[in-house]
């Protein structure tokens, strides 16, 4: 485990940035997986800016992102497709049909979960898989549990997962109930992992996640186990690892 605590949000987001481009800059057909949430938009910023340098082309790169939401219509402006599209996608060469990201606007979610898991056999390994981490220690969607799946899912979120994303919508009822989340296996089957954290509310789960127990209770701590795993933390949610 590779970790890196920046005193600046400037840096972080640069390192960040700098990572996913030499993934896509190594290797002509880079699989980059990615994530949503308040925690990459500076990282994706910065993607923007030296995409416009003229540093970087996605035009042969496949993503994958981790999650979605059940229930929205198609470009409802809190979905996650809308988000990428918002923050990275409407501004980088990357070819639409090389974009996947769960639909959860489908009436049956059990279908479009397994199609997912098959467009990413199809794609082979993640080259590097972008992740945050929530209050609770999921990753992607993947909620604390006694057990985890390996497959793309369909999962009830947690009422504290709905309460951290309710600053997203107009009110608590309309955050969705359920998501698809890609599931462990695809995860943890990436090259490499970069989890990003930052905040102080995010110091105790960070530490606990990579200095405790195994346990499916906290999802990212089985990152633990990755052999290429790399985490990116302000100074505030590193501060544990400081001391
Ligand atoms: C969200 C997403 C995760 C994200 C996490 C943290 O609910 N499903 O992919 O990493 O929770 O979000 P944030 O970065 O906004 O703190």
């Amino acid at each position: 485990m590779n970790i890196h605590i920046f005193d600046s949000q400037e840096k972080l987001n640069e390192a960040g940035a700098r990572i996913i481009i030499g993934t896509v800059q190594m290797k002509q057909r880079a699989v980059l997986g990615l994530a949503t949430g308040s925690t990459p938009t500076g990282i994706y910023e910065e993607i923007v800016r030296e995409y416009n340098r003229g540093l970087v082309s996605f035009s042969k790169t496949t993503t994958f992102n981790l999650d979605e939401y059940v229930g929205l219509p198609i470009g409802h402006p809190e979905s996650y497709r809308v988000y990428m599209q918002q923050h990275l996608f409407n501004f980088i060469d990357l070819p639409p049909d090389q974009i996947h990201i769960p639909n959860g606007s489908l009436e049956d979610t059990s279908v479009e979960c397994k199609r997912y898991d098959e467009r990413l056999a199809e794609s082979g390994q993640i080259d590097l898989q972008l992740l945050g981490i929530g209050h609770n220690g999921h990753i992607g969607f993947n909620e604390p549990n006694h057990a985890l799946l390996r497959e793309t899912h369909t999962v009830t979120l947690r009422e504290e997962t709905r309460q951290a994303n309710a600053r997203y919508f107009k009110s608590m009822d309309d955050v969705p109930t359920q998501a698809i989340t890609m599931g462990m296996g695809a995860i943890m089957k990436a090259k490499t992992i970069m989890l990003v954290v930052r905040g102080a509310d995010k110091a105790e789960i960070v530490h606990k996640a990579l200095t405790g127990l195994i346990t499916t209770e906290i999802p990212a701590s089985l990152l633990q186990t990755h052999p290429s795993l790399v985490v990116l933390m302000d100074a505030e949610a590193g501060r544990l690892f400081q001391s």
